[in-house]
């Protein structure tokens, strides 16, 4: 069956996207208001999109009411955010910090989630998360009204010390991790438990 983007309405995409584009990664981001409310929110339009400069992507899609979200306000008027992966045992905080709330309302307390300061920007990295990436705003591509895909350069980062194998290369226990990512609809997610390994091929020993 073909589906016809341009005919469809955007709720209509969006359950088309999240229910092919699977597993997405889900960066729990934290941002500081400029008066200094703190403010999360789960993110899976979200990506990471360079080393060279070091690039996360995050699409802040407009509120039901059709206002930019508290996030989106967030990193643009300071600059700052701190992207957390969410692991099985952060996943019913990281659902709560969904909710809509009014601006101001600090969903990380409605959580139960302590957080920790950052290195590098204003808002705090979450404590239970096994790893925290501190990104200020790099550029912005402006989508529609109060709707903006925000291009974020990761200045500096943070795994919890039981995760880190090797430092210099670095290798991770990934695994140990236990991070979910966002399946199908609004409620679906997955564990990332069930590995398969493959070696990537080359042309100079092709066994093809
Ligand atoms: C797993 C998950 C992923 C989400 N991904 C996005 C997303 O990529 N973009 C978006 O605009 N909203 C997304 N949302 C909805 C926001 O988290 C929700 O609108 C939230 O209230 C926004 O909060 P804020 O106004 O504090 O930023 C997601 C929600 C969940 C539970």
């Amino acid at each position: 069956m073909d589906f016809d983007f341009e005919g469809m309405s955007p709720t209509a995409r969006f359950a088309f996207l999240t229910g092919t584009v699977v597993p997405r990664p889900i960066a729990l981001i934290t941002t500081v208001s400029p008066s200094g409310a703190l403010n999360a929110a789960p993110y899976t339009f979200f990506s990471i999109a360079g080393i060279d400069p070091p690039i996360v992507t995050v699409a802040v899609l407009p509120t039901a009411d059709g206002r930019m979200k508290d996030t989106g306000e967030n990193i643009l008027s300071t600059g700052e955010f701190v992207v957390n992966l969410v692991s099985e045992d952060l996943a019913a905080a990281m659902n709560t910090t969904c909710i809509d709330a009014p601006p101001g309302v600090n969903e990380l307390a409605l959580a139960n989630l302590e957080t920790a300061p950052s290195a590098t920007v204003r808002p705090p990295r979450i404590a239970a998360s096994p790893v925290a990436l501190e990104c200020r705003l790099h550029s912005t591509v402006p989508l529609s009204a109060n709707q903006v895909l925000v291009v974020g350069r990761i200045i500096q980062a943070h795994v919890a010390d039981k995760f880190v194998i090797n430092p210099n290369e670095p290798i991770f226990d990934t695994p140990a991790f236990r991070l979910i990512g966002g399946m199908h609809g609004a409620k679906w997610y997955t564990r990332t438990a069930d590995l398969f390994e493959m070696e990537r091929p080359t042309w100079a020993n092709r066994d093809v």
